[in-house]
Order: C-alpha cells, then sequence, then structure tokens
C-alpha cells in the first residue's frame, strides 16, 4: 500500500521517501540526515509504539523541538497515527514544536518560585521581548518557557538563561540579565 503526506512543500526544500516498521512508504520534506537519526532513535526503542514518550523526549533532546515533519516520521516508525502523536505532543508542556531561541530563559513557576513572584519576573521577560510564553523572537535569539521546580528553592524566584541560573530574580533585575546575551 501506497501513501503520500505532503506537509506544506512550498516551505520545505527536501522531500525523502520513508519506509515505516509498517512498510508504508511516505514522503516527508525533511532532509535524509534528519530522517535517519529520527529511525534510529525509534529503532533505539524497538519501534514500540508503547515508548512513544521515550523517543519524543530522546528526539526533541536532539533537535531541540518536534515540528509536525518530525512527528510524521515517528508516527510511520511506531505505527501510530499522526494525530495520536500529536495529541502527546501538544498534551504535555514539555513537548514542544515550535524552535528555542539561541538563548532559551526558562522562568521557574513553582510553588517557592511563585509566592516569591516569579510570574512579575515572567511577565517582565513577556514584556521586554515582546513575545509570550512559548514564542521565540522573530531573530531567534531568545524563548520564554515556565518551568517547575529546578530544585533551587533557596534562590526563589530562579530563572535559567541556557544552563546558566540565576536566583533572587527581581522584575527589576530582567533587564541587565538580558543585556547579558544581547551583546
Ligand atoms: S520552586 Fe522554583 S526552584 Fe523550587
Amino acid at each position: 500500500m501506497n501513501q503520500k503526506l505532503s506537509i506544506a512543500p512550498e516551505v520545505f526544500t527536501y522531500m525523502e521517501k520513508v519506509t515505516g516498521a509498517d512498510g508504508v512508504e511516505v514522503i516527508v520534506n525533511l532532509p535524509k540526515e534528519k530522517i535517519e537519526k529520527i529511525n534510529d532513535i525509534c529503532h533505539s526503542f524497538d519501534n514500540d509504539p508503547r515508548e512513544l514518550i521515550n523517543v519524543l523526549h530522546e528526539t526533541q533532546h536532539t533537535f531541540g523541538y518536534l515540528p509536525a515533519e518530525v512527528q510524521d516520521v515517528i508516527a510511520h516508525n511506531l505505527t501510530l497515527p499522526v494525530a495520536h502523536v500529536y495529541g502527546v505532543v501538544t498534551f504535555y508542556s514539555f513537548f514542544t514544536m515550535i524552535p528555542k531561541g539561541e538563548h532559551p530563559i526558562s522562568v521557574c513557576t513553582g510553588t517557592a518560585c511563585y509566592v516569591r513572584g516569579a510570574e512579575k519576573v515572567l511577565d517582565e521577560f513577556r514584556k521586554e521581548l515582546d513575545i509570550k510564553v512559548g514564542e521565540t523572537t522573530p531573530d531567534g535569539r531568545f524563548s520564554i518557557n515556565c518551568l517547575r521546580c529546578v530544585g533551587a528553592c533557596g534562590l526563589a524566584p530562579v530563572v535559567l538563561v541556557g544552563e546558566k541560573v540565576y536566583g533572587r530574580v527581581s522584575p527589576d533585575g530582567v533587564k541587565s540579565i538580558l543585556e547579558e546575551y544581547k551583546k
């Protein structure tokens, strides 16, 4: 059986044929190397549909995000409906379909940080960068996300920029944090 999927072909230059574990051939708009990498990840979990969450985690860890084309390849390998994969990706807040910025900002909104004003800090980042949570600035430099407790409650409210941890952040301190990365 031949089944063809073609997503926004005008946006993507690459078109590759993929044959999934089910023997069905589809066309996906991704570079070959990327498809092979996703296939490897799926194979490392035996193409087991019950391992979907782990496969998604590993794939997001590798590519940074899970766009629709990547979900297609995963669905295909694990012989799951694309809609099911999409449902899982959109259900869990730790999965994202949007590429993170060069400097991903994560504001902890766990209880300790929340009671010490994380919401106001988050508002300030939103205002300064003019984006919402889950978005990336048009120049691709910054993105904002929320995290649950990162285990540094003594430093609440806590903000991470990439791997760097900032403690006791106040709304007034947001500008100077951003300055560090604007140079
Ligand atoms: S609640 Fe933010 S570090 Fe624990």
